[in-house]
């Protein structure tokens, strides 16, 4: 039999118990053996669960889990940072399998985890900490060994895209829809790591640094969310015929890469306009692949959970490679090259101060707020303008054209 002890028993971890309760008997024909989720770490064990699990399954204390030398596979599904780093490194220490969906952890501490896995002969798996329910790390790690990707871009958070669809759509206040991401399990426990871009960020950073075979550092990514943009903004675009989308990208530049998570208004009929509700959609670009786009759901219960157990699966199977699938190619970071045309928006009477000091496209309006579309600029001048000005309340959306 093979035994899992999971940390964590929230949104995701009822999703793996519930598909094991499903599904258990065809996963006994398909590894050999019967699968038992043996001990779940929780804070409360008060909570009332969606799922529920036999008597005693429940613990507060993780040392049940990491020191049971039954227990194979690890989940880590607790969200928690310092806690979950400790928790992976002790599991992988004890000689245990570890599975996660925690991007956070991932990202900051992605070299270290990988390389132990990598040294004590054991899976390191993280196909649910970007992109949620897509399978995409595993195609992406399979790319990389023949094909030198260039790039990797995409809409990689489910709550600001549950949020920028229903706010495009349905013409919807943004706290309100926020809530419903909420109630939906979409959003992080602090739901300001989803629109602020840090969740984004973390993902580019995963991916960007997969993809790119160069370390892509959290504090190598410029990074922006959604929390700034208004109803004003969204309607503006949507006039003049774009969607606004969150999009994270990592791209070869200069002879080093640029990494950005910036609100970007794409044409309508463009590929990731189509990407609505809680999707994601990740496209990278091989030199001999060519352009491999993955489009599903971004979050929720049974989505990530599908991921999580496609990784289990992958440790019981030994169907992945053990190997550390990092590189170490020596990449500058080139952010000071990215430019384009962008929508602004300026509020509190900023007006001819900031048109003065901007090439223009079309100035949409002139009074309070101030809202325009640049001429190309670059970015860190036009960040650079926004810090200076007396107001928080701005937005900078990177207007794409279509190719
Ligand atoms: P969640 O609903 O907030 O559940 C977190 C669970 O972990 C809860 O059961 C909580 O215990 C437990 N927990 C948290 N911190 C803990 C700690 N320090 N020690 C012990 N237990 C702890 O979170 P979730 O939505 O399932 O997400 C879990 C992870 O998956 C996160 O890293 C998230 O980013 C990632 N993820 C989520 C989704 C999604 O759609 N939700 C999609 C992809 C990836 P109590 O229940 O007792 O409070
Ligand atoms: N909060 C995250 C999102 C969960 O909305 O995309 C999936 O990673």
């Amino acid at each position: 039999m093979a035994k899992l002890g999971m940390l964590g028993y929230g949104t995701v971890g009822q999703g793996v118990a519930d598909i094991l309760n499903r599904r258990g008997e065809e996963l006994e024909l398909l590894i050999g053996e019967p699968l038992q989720l043996k001990k779940i770490l929780v804070r409360s064990l008060d909570k009332e669960r969606k799922v529920s699990v036999p008597e005693g399954v429940l613990t507060t204390d993780p040392y049940q889990i990491l020191l049971d030398e039954e227990i194979d596979i690890v989940i880590e599904v607790t969200g928690d940072l310092d806690d979950s780093y400790i928790f992976i490194k002790k599991a992988l220490q004890n000689g245990k399998h570890v599975v996660t969906a925690n991007k956070a952890v991932v990202s900051a501490y992605f070299e270290e985890l990988s390389y132990m896995a990598e040294e004590k002969g054991l899976h390191f798996l993280y196909e649910a900490s970007a992109g949620g329910g897509i399978p995409f790390i595993k195609p992406l790690k399979d790319a990389i060994r023949l094909n030198k990707v260039e790039s990797i871009r995409g809409i990689l958070n489910g709550t600001c895209n549950f949020i920028l669809s229903k706010m495009t759509n349905e013409g919807l206040d943004y706290s309100n829809v926020l809530k419903e991401a909420q109630a939906l399990g979409y959003a992080e426990a602090d739901p300001s790591a989803d629109v602020e871009g840090t969740d984004t960020m973390r993902k580019l950073r995963i991916i960007g640094t997969l993809a790119l075979g160069a370390s892509i550092s959290e504090d190598d990514i410029i990074c922006d969310g959604i929390d700034r943009l208004s109803a004003f903004d969204i309607e503006k675009l949507k006039d003049r015929g774009y969607v606004v989308k969150l999009i994270g990208e990592a791209r070869e530049a200069d002879g080093g890469f640029t990494a950005i998570v910036q609100p970007t208004a794409v044409p309508l009929g463009s590929s990731f306009a189509g990407v609505g509700g809680a999707m994601n959609s990740v496209c990278f670009l091989g030199d001999n692949s060519g352009a491999l786009t993955f489009t599903g759901a971004g979050a929720g219960m049974l989505p990530t959970a599908n991921a999580v157990l496609s990784d289990v699966i992958d440790c019981i199977m030994d169907t992945q490679s053990k190997s550390s699938p990092l590189r170490a190619r020596a990449l500058q970071n080139r952010n000071e090259s990215l430019k384009g045309s962008y929508y602004v928006r300026f509020d509190g009477g900023f007006g001819a101060e900031v048109l003065g000091k901007l090439p223009l496209n079309e100035i949409i309006s002139k009074n309070d707020p101030v809202a325009a579309i640049t001429g190309e600029i670059r970015l860190d001048s036009l960040l650079e303008l926004a810090a200076g000005l007396d107001t928080a309340d701005y937005s900078i959306v990177r207007i794409e054209e279509l190719s």
